[in-house]
């Protein structure tokens, strides 16, 4: 089928990029940018700046980088700003956060000196385990996201920027019930966020702030945020893309990476138990049963969806599936994920699979942030609105259309985004069918 070439404007100007919640991955991802364009390191990781594509048969040799590929802004034309509870500046929380060394840090300390954390939306109903100061004051949530677009307007005006992409990097909030009327629809939720009704919380101010401005979201925390058929609506009306939810990093990761491999040979599993420590204050957010429960609904559905049960009930009916996350200071942000995983094979013969992953949480999220600013503003300039399922490969519970599981599988993920980007240019699909060789 011939596939015509989508008109995609070009990414003049500067790009901003929004971050409520200056911590551990936002500074990581910001000094890392910072010193990429100083030529200090590499951007490992990154789909957009790293990987390439394969145009046509394979006997063309035509493996172009997707970023020569596809019309990508240029790091060079980040402009960031961010929000936090904390008043410290970039540099500072940075250092907090304790991922990178001093040595880069003090590289790059006159770019993040300068991103000083604007006045946070925030309520500790949402995030038990934390309290600062630097917080906006309103009559109600509305006023709260009236002042959220006039930080965004005012640093657009102040950088001269062209255009701006939103990803949520604030601390997991509590679990809240998806199905609340509130959610139903943008009249209700507008109504709700006048009333100051409970179940309107701080990710989702932000987000309809960011979505009325026009600005590409994605929520790289668990919690709703734009999980449900209102903000979906508003995304639409407004030709705004989406994407989320929860950033897909260490032990989730390895999960999507290792059970379609187990899946692919018919290998049965009986029980996959996961257990973490880490030290950070991610670590201690989830340290409260509510912001954990957000978590582990996001952290157990993988397995779910990749094995399918209901079509492997022989192999994968009975599973005990478990995730924990316990904190613990001294490691900090280098976390410790275990797995025990118990499988068996020919004639139901039992075997066990261990991994030790000695993983940094926040150099596995930073160039997904990186990622999906750039993927989410291609979108934009493609006139891509509501959800971005071809983004699914970036999240461990990936949004999707109503009526539509999700696909987890990172292999197939990544096929899908591949595929997109051949599409929104007009390039052949990959089917992997091949048989043209053999004629
Ligand atoms: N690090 C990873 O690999 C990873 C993976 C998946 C998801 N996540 C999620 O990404 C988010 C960020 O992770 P992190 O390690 O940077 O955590 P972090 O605790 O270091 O940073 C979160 C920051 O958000 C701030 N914050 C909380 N509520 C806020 C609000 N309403 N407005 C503005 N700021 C707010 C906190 O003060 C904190 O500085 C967390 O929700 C985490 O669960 C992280």
């Amino acid at each position: 089928m011939e596939q015509k070439e989508t008109n995609i404007a070009e990414p003049k100007g500067k790009l901003g990029v929004l971050l409520p919640g200056l911590g551990a991955v936002s500074t990581t991802f910001i000094a890392g940018v910072e010193a990429i364009r100083k030529g200090i390191s590499e951007p490992f990781g990154s789909v957009t700046q790293m990987g390439t594509i394969r145009l046509g048969k394979r006997t063309e040799n035509r493996v172009p980088k997707i970023k020569d590929f596809v019309p990508l802004a240029e790091l060079d034309d980040l402009v960031f700003t961010g929000w936090d509870i904390y008043t410290e500046n970039c540099y500072e929380a940075a250092v907090n956060a304790g991922v990178l060394d001093k040595t880069l840090l003090d590289q790059v300390k006159p770019e993040l000196e300068v991103i000083r954390p604007l006045e946070a939306v925030f309520d500790q109903k949402y995030v038990k385990k934390l309290a600062g100061k630097n917080v906006k004051t309103a009559d109600s949530k509305w006023g709260l996201m009236e002042q959220v677009r006039e930080d965004i307007q005012q640093f657009k005006r102040e950088h001269n920027l062209d255009r701006m992409v939103m990803v949520w990097c604030g601390s997991t909030e509590v679990f809240m019930d998806p199905n609340d009327p509130a959610y139903n629809d943008l009249a209700a939720f507008e109504k709700a966020m006048k009333e100051d009704h409970p179940a309107i919380a701080p990710s989702m101010i932000y987000a309809y702030a960011a979505i009325a401005e026009g600005i590409p979201y994605a929520n790289g925390a668990p919690n709703l945020s734009v999980d449900f058929p209102a903000m979906i609506e508003f995304a639409k009306k407004q030709g705004v893309p989406i994407g989320g939810k929860d950033f897909k990093t260490g032990q989730t990761l390895m999960k999507t990476i290792l059970a379609p491999g187990l899946k692919a040979r018919y290998l049965g599993l009986s029980g996959w138990f996961s257990t973490n420590i880490l030290g950070n204050r991610d670590g201690e957010v989830l340290d409260d049963p509510e912001s954990f429960k957000t978590k582990e609904v996001s952290k157990l559905g993988v397995l779910k969806y990749i094995l399918q049960p209901e079509v492997y009930p022989e192999l994968y009916g009975n599973i005990y599936h478990k995730v924990r996350i316990n904190y613990y200071p001294p490691r900090g942000d280098n976390k410790e994920g275990w797995d025990n995983i118990d499988i068996f094979g020919w004639l139901g013969y039992h075997m066990q699979i261990k991994i030790d992953f000695l993983c940094r949480d926040s150099i596995l999220a930073a160039p997904i942030v990186l990622d999906l600013v750039l993927f989410l503003d291609l979108a934009a300039r493609c006139d891509m609105k509501g959800i971005q399922e071809w983004l699914s490969f970036y999240f461990k519970s990936p949004l999707t259309a109503e009526n539509v599981y999700p696909e987890h599988d990172i292999f197939i993920q990544l096929m899908k985004l591949k595929n997109t980007l051949r599409y929104l240019k007009g390039e052949e699909l990959i089917t992997h069918l091949g048989l043209e060789y053999y004629d």
